[in-house]
């Protein structure tokens, strides 16, 4: 079917929807939602057969929706309404929730139904719940409505169906939202602010200064004063509730954008203790860590659970160090786990906006993953693997290749290119890793295309090793490094050789200084794409135009892009590949 997906922004879901569709074979085109007649507009010209809204914010115009089927992806169940559904379900405690895909008519969210899934409730943040469970379930709904509507089959009116138990929600305002840290527990302020994240945060004060708490943990053993504020721990500060304690990891400041705690309270919370954790193993009660390692007989397990996958230089400093450290342990294979909902997308570019110089912020940054990355190339003792139980972008793509595997759960959904933010050239050893897995035409490819890839078309191309089903990842994970570790004399001599060949035909150090000569020009040369695209990304402007590599729809001659070369293993690569 030919398919326009109508989004917001190209989210996390429109992004998998649209791989995913596309896989099956339909032709899609994407128009972001910026107004009723550029959306009429994109009708006219793309002519679907099909209209899917995976992520709107707003109606999908009456003209539209009278002429093609319209389907709304919403993450709730059949009946319920509203723009804060997730936050509902998570704030009233439900145990079961779901995905319905409804056809777009006058009422919002009430038109009849054409498909539904169901999912349990997990104890998590909104927005982890809408990447992994309504993910799924969308997924899945949308598949089958689009094979009934193929069919031809009509949907069902929601007051006929059988499925039924939602209702109308307004938006949940922050009167639901608000904190008495005088009265509340742990467990009621925790489950408050998953509610509110990523967005909208919950409204609080910190240090007398109104802001939005982000990413909460539990501290099991920290107490005070309900309310105060007890330590700091890295990027996150610990305030006392009525019966404990609680980490906030991430705020935003009235008017600004998401930092991490420490970095937006910088003076205030250089004040208080620091409650350091004394190693890199797994705390044995409830706290904050962002770094944990576990060992399983010579498999050690490096899990780090950076906020929206974003490294700064001081967490990719530290993962380093984490990492020397795994690889000084009597093991044979160390297992890079990333988080639950990102593996890595590369710098941290809230913290780079924030600095007194962003260039020289960006510059510390890419040196600092880089050498994260190279430590990891350079590791001879231990075999490597990345295990992506979350998605991946940018340089978080390429780090986790630097690994001898990279294993990757069905449904994640990377993005290995760099140049929708300004064009960056991108560093962390792509030049290396990429093409000796796709070739040049095959690299050139994928970073031009811009586009999302699936896990299975990651290893498909060869730029990846293996997939994993989303049941059970982590326990084949562990069977897989176990079988890993059986294997492990012949495989560690193997990559000796290859790295000894690889170094001998031209040293690391030489794609390094390549590739940061590049971003060298990124961050200070005259263009400043790079800058105005971060700004633009981390003050999360509205789009005014949807980029020409989803709008299919608004470049008809150049036809399809980036559907030739991918697997063609070609020889003599240029120096410096021209993107
Ligand atoms: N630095 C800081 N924040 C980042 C980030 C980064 N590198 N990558 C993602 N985020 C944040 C987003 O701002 C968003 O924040 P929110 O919680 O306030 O909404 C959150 O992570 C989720 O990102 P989003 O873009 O909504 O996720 P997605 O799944 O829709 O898209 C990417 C994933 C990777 C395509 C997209 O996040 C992206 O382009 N990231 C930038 C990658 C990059 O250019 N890195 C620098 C070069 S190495």
């Amino acid at each position: 079917m030919r398919i326009l997906l109508l989004c917001h922004s190209f989210n996390g879901l429109s992004q998998r929807l649209y791989a995913e569709l596309a896989r099956d074979g339909h032709e899609l085109s994407v128009e972001l939602d910026i107004a009723d007649t550029v959306t009429e507009e994109a009708v006219r010209l793309f002519a679907p057969e099909a209209l899917i809204a995976p992520f709107l914010k707003r109606r999908i115009p009456e003209s539209v929706w009278r002429s093609v089927p319209c389907l709304i992806v919403h993450p709730g169940v059949v009946g319920d309404r509203g723009p804060t559904a997730l936050d509902w379900a998570i704030h009233d405690g439900e145990t079961e929730w779901g995905v319905t895909v409804l056809q777009a008519e006058a009422e919002m969210d009430a038109g009849p139904i054409w498909a539904y899934r169901t999912f349990p409730m997990r104890q998590a943040r909104k927005a982890s719940l809408y990447r992994h469970e309504v993910t799924e379930a969308a997924v899945a709904a949308v598949r089958e409505a689009l094979m009934k509507l193929a069919a031809g089959e009509k949907p069902t009116p929601l007051e006929r169906h059988p499925a039924a138990r939602g209702s109308w929600r307004p938006a949940m305002s922050q009167d639901w939202r608000r904190i008495d840290w005088q009265r509340e527990t742990t467990a009621t302020i925790w489950t408050k602010i998953n509610a509110a994240d990523g967005f909208p945060g919950v409204a609080d004060t910190l240090f007398g200064v109104p802001c939005h708490l982000f990413d909460a943990w539990p501290e099991g053993r920290l107490t005070g004063a309900a309310g105060e504020l007890i330590a700091r721990r890295e990027t996150a500060i610990c305030r006392a509730t009525v019966d404990g304690a609680i980490w906030i990891g991430h705020v935003k400041r009235a008017g600004g954008f998401k930092l991490p705690a420490t970095a937006a309270f910088a003076a205030e919370s250089a004040h208080l203790a620091e409650a350091p954790l004394d190693s890199w193993q797994a705390a044995s009660w409830q706290t904050w860590q962002d770094i944990r390692y576990e060992e399983e007989g010579a498999v050690g397990y490096l899990h780090f659970e950076f906020y929206n996958g974003a490294m700064s230089v001081r967490q990719c400093q530290r993962l380093q160090d984490a990492f020397l450290w795994a690889a000084s342990r009597p093991t044979r294979v160390i297992v890079l786990m990333g988080g639950e909902d990102f593996w890595s997308n590369g710098i941290h570019l809230n913290v780079i906006e924030a600095a007194a110089s962003p260039a020289d912020e960006s510059w510390r940054n890419i040196v600092a993953i880089d050498d994260l990355a190279e430590a990891i190339l350079r590791c001879e003792s231990h075999l490597t693997v990345a295990a992506l139980r979350g998605n991946a972008g940018a340089g978080g793509c390429f780090l986790a290749r630097a690994c001898d595997e990279v294993w990757v759960r069905e449904g994640v959904v990377l993005n290995p290119h760099y140049q929708n933010m300004g064009n960056l050239y991108g560093s962390e050893f792509w030049t290396y890793l990429l093409p000796q897995r796709v070739g040049w035409k095959g690299a050139r490819a994928i970073m031009q295309r811009r586009l999302p890839m699936l896990a299975q078309e990651a290893v498909f191309c060869g730029f990846y090793d293996k997939v994993l089903p989303t049941a059970g990842f982590s326990a084949q994970v562990r069977a897989c490094a176990q079988a890993l570790v059986a294997d492990f004399s012949a495989r560690i001599a193997r990559k000796r050789a290859r790295r000894a060949r690889d170094e001998a035909a031209k040293p690391l150090a030489h794609y390094r200084a390549e590739e940061l000569a590049a971003m060298r020009q990124n961050f200070y040369g005259f263009d400043p794409s790079y800058h105005v695209a971060r700004w633009h990304f981390v003050h999360k402007t509205p789009h005014s135009w949807t980029p020409l590599t989803l709008a299919r729809h608004r470049r008809a001659a150049i036809g399809r892009v980036g559907a030739e070369g991918f697997f063609d293993h070609d020889q003599n690569p240029p120096a410096l590949m021209p993107i």
